[in-house]
């Protein structure tokens, strides 16, 4: 019964496939994914959720369940990641039965057999990387789209995502017991360098209406592990220049919104995936700390032409903050 009735799975995967096309590098380095949105007004959505593959533990299935009743009300397009896919240490290779156990199996409602775009985060680098970026996963589910640094052209709004955990310091000076696989980053300043070089060529000559920068680590958090100070100083610059609307990550597990003055840059975090409730929250300005949830959930985006909506989602299914931002600068039509 099981696998014929993943095997029906996968043929609509592969049917939703069809309509989402990788296109291959033009002026940008980084590998382009083509998501159309379906509806006529261009307007699409989709759910955010990170550090989840617990193997349904630490109420991963409540939220899953919770995403595919949200995902249905709000017919999402697809589904995005913020990295830490599979714990603690990624995935042990392409057979992994945690590819299963805390994704394929868990994830199994109709409004969640859509495209899922994923970032590793550092749990998954101290996996084989490799498996969770190879093709084959893509065969076992063809929801699975995983790279390092990628972006998504979904025309109205343009999603940058990238591959954060290379720029952490720590991971390299004080890997502690754990082992990370930088097979594919060496030279590490190389790679970062070339890494920034092409996340800014990709914004600059993006002429979507928003653009979105997806990564795991946080750039500002009040959380346990607080803000990145690499990407503060590395990224965050690069964005500021070209103007991106939101910055979402994980990482830090719990549910989060920082404004800050300094930029019309939203941080937001979606890292309740699975296991939450750490308590520890440093003090952050009142005037930019638009919400705070330590414990697990997800997060909704409905983008259209003229506004961003955001919402986050308690293990019930509660709405627990929701935001908007509307943008009206139009090049007038001749
Ligand atoms: C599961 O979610 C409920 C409701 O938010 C919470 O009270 C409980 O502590 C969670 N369980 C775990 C193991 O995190």
């Amino acid at each position: 019964m099981a696998s014929l009735w993943n095997k029906s799975m996968i043929i609509a995967n592969l049917i939703m496939l069809s309509w989402c096309v990788v296109v291959p590098p033009s002026t940008a380095e980084l590998p382009r994914f083509d998501h159309t949105p379906t509806k006529a007004d261009g307007s699409f959505s989709f759910l955010v959720i990170g550090d989840w593959g617990r193997k349904g533990g630490y109420n991963q299935t409540e939220v899953a369940y919770q995403m595919g009743i949200i995902g249905e009300k709000l017919e999402i397009d697809f589904i995005i990641s913020t990295g830490d896919n599979f714990y603690d240490d990624g995935l042990i290779g392409v057979d992994d039965d945690a590819f299963f156990e805390s994704f394929v199996n868990i994830y199994t409602a109709p409004a969640l057999q859509k495209q899922w775009y994923n970032v590793l985060g550092n749990h998954d680098y101290r996996g084989d990387v490799e498996a969770q970026l190879s093709p084959i996963m893509r065969e076992i589910d063809s929801r699975w789209v995983c790279l390092r640094s990628f972006i998504v052209n979904a025309e109205i709004a343009e999603f940058i995502f990238v591959d954060t955990t290379p720029f952490v310091d720590k991971y390299f000076t004080e890997p502690e017991d754990h082992v990370y696989d930088w097979s594919g980053i060496q030279p590490r300043h190389n790679y970062l360098a070339q890494l920034l070089k092409d996340v800014d060529s990709a914004l600059r000559e993006s002429t979507a209406k928003w653009k979105i920068v997806v990564g795991h680590h946080t750039i500002k958090s009040a959380g346990h592990h607080g803000n990145t100070k690499e990407l503060a100083r590395q990224l965050l610059p690069i964005l500021q220049a070209n103007e991106v609307d939101l910055y979402i990550n994980g990482h830090d597990h719990c549910l989060e919104h920082i404004s800050s003055s300094e930029s019309g840059i939203q941080y937001l975090t979606s890292g309740g995936g699975s296991k939450a409730w750490r308590g520890d929250v440093s003090w952050w300005k009142p005037n930019e700390m638009k919400f705070y949830y330590d414990g697990q959930g997800f997060m909704s985006i409905k983008i259209t032409q003229k506004e961003v909506d955001i919402a986050f989602y308690d293990a019930f299914g509660n709405v627990l903050h929701k935001w908007s931002t509307s943008k009206h600068l139009y090049v007038s039509a001749m």
